[in-house]
């Protein structure tokens, strides 16, 4: 196993280009099982989890090929095979084959995803609607075994809380049914939107991109087409705050200001200097001025809203800051994994439920220290306390960042980090 170590307290100067979404490329990426042909896929980052979705639609007949950041993936020879708990227990977004292989073979049987370490995570929702397009899902040794009868019928389904697999996967099983589906109060992240533009260049009738209720008109046949995937807007706010943390000036480049309107309104509040332009963000925190970072709270929320994959990171910078602030966790029962890694490096924070109350460090800031990474964005919070604290930090259990980060040290080192990994 691999540690990543960190000599902090450099300032970050220069530019990084932003790579493609891993939220996006996970369904758009399954959504290749609908129809035969070549896919063509583009801005795909190669990440564990995009190998891990790659391996799984390779066990289920795909064949695929990368050329740089483009993916070309045939999916003509789809045949049924059980996805196991081993894939599954790796990446919860496994999950996201159930709607493709329903509308395009007719059965699908996916281990069912354990708890993790963020919470819960039950698919109660994405299994209610598939009943309501006429599936028949049972639950036998720790697997889901879903199978139409016939076609697949359109209806309506309304999530009790918008999710975000969940309605990528309706999506994906309304496309190729008979009639029309509407899914009320579904998940509206830019991601969706990204899968919706797929599907409606394989020829699918999807209405609603961006909204609450999404309109599916089934059609009887789709065919492969090319999509970009958008840029990773976690990605882009995890190293809009890594600089404002450790100080510096740099610019993001190959990202979308758009898509994180919270995030950067959060920011200038906490008196970051942010600019966005068409497809870029610059920041700037001299390292002399970061005790003048004020306390602002945040509250998570499906988007619009603060983004949840983006609440540690935030709880790292607000460390660093003069002030005091609450950040309450409201997607995730057991989102706070981070907070005793991040008190080992002098961290003042209190939980209470679904609240943090950090009191920051002002200009005491932090100190270095060893620390684990005990999931994906935990640990690009541990990343970021890490580039701002003094002296020496050692991170073990890195294969969750390798999750979803590419090339995290050389983008890291590119801005005039001191970063490196080394065998545990
Ligand atoms: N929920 C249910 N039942 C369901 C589905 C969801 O109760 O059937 C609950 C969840 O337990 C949670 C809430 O609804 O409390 C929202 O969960 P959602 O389904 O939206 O989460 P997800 O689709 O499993 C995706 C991202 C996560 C991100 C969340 C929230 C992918 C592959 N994963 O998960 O990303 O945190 O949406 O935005 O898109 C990450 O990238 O680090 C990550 C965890």
């Amino acid at each position: 196993m691999e540690k990543l170590i960190i000599e902090g307290g450099r300032e970050l100067v220069g530019s990084i280009q932003i790579s493609g979404a891993k939220n996006a490329a996970l369904p758009l990426i399954a959504a290749t099982l609908l129809a035969p042909g070549i896919h063509e896929l583009t801005n795909v980052p190669d990440l564990r989890d995009t190998r891990t979705i790659l391996a799984l639609i390779g066990e289920l007949g795909c064949t695929c090929r990368r050329q740089g950041s483009t993916l070309y993936i045939d999916s003509s020879d789809v045949a049924y095979s059980e996805v196991s708990y081993d894939l599954v227990k790796t990446m919860r977004a496994s999950v996201l084959v159930l709607g493709p292989l329903l509308a395009r073979l007719g059965r699908a049987k996916v281990s069912l995803p354990g708890g993790c370490a963020i919470g819960e995570r039950p698919i109660n929702f994405h299994i209610r609607g598939f009943e309501r397009l006429g599936v028949h899902c049972t639950l036998e040794q720790g697997y889901v075994d879903a199978r139409r009868e016939g076609e697949l019928k359109g209806g309506t389904v309304h999530f009790d809380i918008p999710s975000v697999t969940g309605t990528e996967n309706l999506l994906m099983a309304a496309v190729l049914a008979r009639g029309t589906t509407v899914l009320k109060n579904a998940a509206r992240e830019p991601e969706i939107g990204n899968l919706i533009d797929m599907l409606n260049n394989m020829g699918a009738e999807v209405e609603g991109k961006g909204t609450d209720q999404i309109t599916i008109h089934g059609v009887d046949k789709l065919s492969a087409a090319k999509t970009a995937i958008i840029p990773d807007r976690i990605e882009t706010g995890t190293y809009l705050m890594a600089i404002a943390a450790a100080g510096g000036q740099a610019t993001l480049t190959g990202c979308e200001p758009g898509h994180l309107p919270a995030l950067l309104d959060k920011l200038m509040e906490a008196g970051v200097e942010v600019k966005t332009a068409e497809n870029s963000i610059s920041v700037s925190m001299a390292s002399n001025r970061r005790q003048a970072l004020k306390g602002v709270d945040i509250k998570t929320m499906v988007y619009p809203g603060y983004p949840t994959d983006l609440q540690a990171q935030f709880m790292a910078l607000m460390t660093l800051s003069s002030g005091i602030c609450v950040i309450k966790e409201t997607i995730f029962e057991n989102r706070f994994m981070h907070v005793a890694e991040l008190r080992r490096l002098g961290a003042q924070i209190q939980t209470e439920g679904n609240s943090a109350v950090v009191t920051g460090r002002g200009p005491e800031g932090l100190n270095g220290a060893r620390v684990m990474a005990t999931d994906l964005r935990a640990s690009s919070s541990l990343v970021i306390a890490a580039l701002a604290a003094a002296g020496r930090t050692e991170i073990s259990r890195i294969y969750h960042l390798e999750r979803g980060y590419e090339n995290l040290v050389d983008k890291l080192n590119g801005l005039g980090a001191k970063v490196w990994k080394e065998n545990e």
